[in-house]
C-alpha cells in the first residue's frame, strides 16, 4: 500500500525549531504544531519574543551555539528533522559590526549542524536570504544566478548554504536552503516586532499610528521606475507553507536551494501609497542617502519552488499583505510587549 508521504502528506514528525520566537520562525513553527507535528521550539530570546511562542509547541531557551544542549533535547524529544531560523539579519549593522553575524550565523550554525550530525538528525530546512545574490545581473533572479554578496549578513548564509551541500554528501544530512526575499505580513496572532525596527512596512506603520515618527526614504536616485528600491514582498503565511512543503520533499531532493518570492517587484512609493490605502492615514517621507548594501531591484523568480515542490504564493500581493500587518498593528499596538512601546 502506498505510504501517506508517498502520497504527497507529510507524516507526522518531531522537529525542532531554532528562532521560534522570531518572526518567520515563530509563524512556521505554529502552523507546524496546527499540522500536528510535535514541535520544539528554541530560541535564546535576545531578539525573539516569549508572546509570540504558540500554546501547542514545547520551547527550551538556549543558543545555537550550545552543542551540548541541542544535543540533549534531540535525545529526549526524539527530534527528526530541524528548521534552522535563528540568526542575526540586519543587512546594514552586518556591514557596520559583522563580528556577531558571523559569531551567529557561521560558528553558531556550525555548532548546530556538529550536534544534528552526532545525534543522527538527517533533515534541515534552513533559512536563507535573496542577500547571498549581491546586486542582480538581471530580473528576475533565478537560483542559479551569481552569488557575490553585497553584506556580511549575505556573505554568511551563503557559507552555510555552502557547508550544508558538503555535509549532505558527507554525513547525510538532507538540506533545503529557502532564499526569502522580502517578508512582511501578519497572521492573526503572530506578526512583525523587531526592536529596534528597521523594515519598511513596519516603519510605515509606525509613521501612520505615531504622529512623532518621521520616515526616511532610503534613496530615490535608483535606476527603478520611479527612483527607490524595488523589493518581491512574500506574505509570511506564504513563507511558512514554503518551509512545509520542502521538509515533505527534503528526502527525495536530498540537497536543494530554492528562492522564495512573490515574482513581482513593488518600489517603496508603492508600498507608501498601498499603506495611505489600507490605513486611510498619509504617511510623511522625506528622501535620504542611500543604505549601504541595499541593491537597487530584488525580484525572485518562483519558477523552481512551484515547480518542483508545489508552492504558491497565495497571500503575497501588496493589498493582502499591507492588510494583514496594518490588521495586527491595530490589535497588537505595542507589538508582544504589552509594557514596552515601540521605538520610533
Ligand atoms: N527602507 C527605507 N526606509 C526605511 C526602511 C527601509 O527606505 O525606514 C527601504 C530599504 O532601503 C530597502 C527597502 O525599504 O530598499 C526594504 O528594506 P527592508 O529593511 O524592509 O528590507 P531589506 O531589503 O533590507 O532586507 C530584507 C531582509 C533581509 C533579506 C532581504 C532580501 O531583512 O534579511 O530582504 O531581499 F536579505
Amino acid at each position: 500500500m502506498e505510504s501517506s508521504e508517498a502520497r504527497g502528506r507529510i507524516l507526522k514528525m518531531n522537529i525542532l525549531v531554532t528562532g521560534a520566537a522570531g518572526y518567520v520562525g515563530s509563524v512556521c513553527a505554529a502552523e507546524l504544531a496546527n499540522q500536528k507535528h510535535q514541535v520544539v521550539g528554541y530560541d535564546n530570546l535576545t531578539t525573539g519574543h516569549r508572546g509570540a511562542l504558540s500554546a501547542g509547541m514545547a520551547f527550551v531557551e538556549g543558543d545555537i551555539a550550545d552543542a551540548a544542549k541541542i544535543k540533549r533535547v534531540c535525545r529526549e524529544y526524539q527530534i527528526q528533522a530541524v528548521m534552522h531560523f535563528a540568526a542575526s539579519a540586519l543587512v546594514d549593522v552586518s556591514i557596520r559590526d559583522p563580528h556577531p553575524f558571523y559569531q551567529n550565523n557561521v560558528s553558531g550554525s556550525l555548532a548546530l549542524l556538529g550536534a544534528l550530525v552526532e545525534e543522527g538528525v538527517k533533515k534541515l530546512v534552513f533559512s536563507s536570504s535573496a542577500a547571498v545574490y549581491g546586486e542582480p545581473k538581471e530580473a528576475p533572479i533565478t537560483e542559479d544566478h551569481p552569488t557575490q554578496p553585497l553584506s556580511p549578513y549575505g556573505e554568511t548564509k551563503l557559507v552555510l548554504e555552502r557547508a550544508l551541500a558538503w555535509y549532505q554528501r558527507a554525513y547525510g544530512l538532507d538540506c533545503i536552503a529557502l532564499r526569502y526575499f522580502n517578508v512582511a505580513g501578519a497572521t492573526g496572532e503572530l506578526g512583525e516586532d523587531h526592536r529596534p525596527e528597521t523594515h519598511l512596512l513596519p516603519r510605515l506603520l509606525d509613521v501612520v499610528t505615531n504622529s512623532q515618527a518621521a520616515f526616511s526614504i532610503y534613496g530615490d536616485d535608483y535606476p527603478t521606475r520611479d527612483g527607490t528600491c524595488v523589493r518581491d514582498y512574500v506574505h509570511v503565511a506564504d513563507i511558512a507553507q514554503a518551509h512545509i512543503l520542502a521538509l515533505g520533499k527534503l528526502q527525495e531532493i536530498g540537497c536543494g536551494v530554492y528562492n522564495i518570492g512573490h515574482g513581482e517587484g513593488n518600489s517603496i512609493r508603492e508600498v507608501i501609497r498601498t499603506v495611505e490605502k489600507v490605513t486611510g492615514k498619509p504617511v510623511r517621507a522625506s528622501v535620504a542617502p542611500r543604505r549601504a548594501g541595499d541593491p537597487a531591484t530584488l525580484v525572485a523568480s518562483p519558477q523552481k519552488i512551484m515547480r518542483e515542490l508545489g508552492w504558491q504564493p497565495r497571500q503575497s500581493d501588496l493589498v493582502t499583505i499591507v492588510k494583514s500587518a496594518w490588521q495586527w498593528r491595530q490589535t497588537h499596538p505595542n507589538g508582544y510587549c504589552e509594557a514596552k512601546g515601540r521605538s520610533n
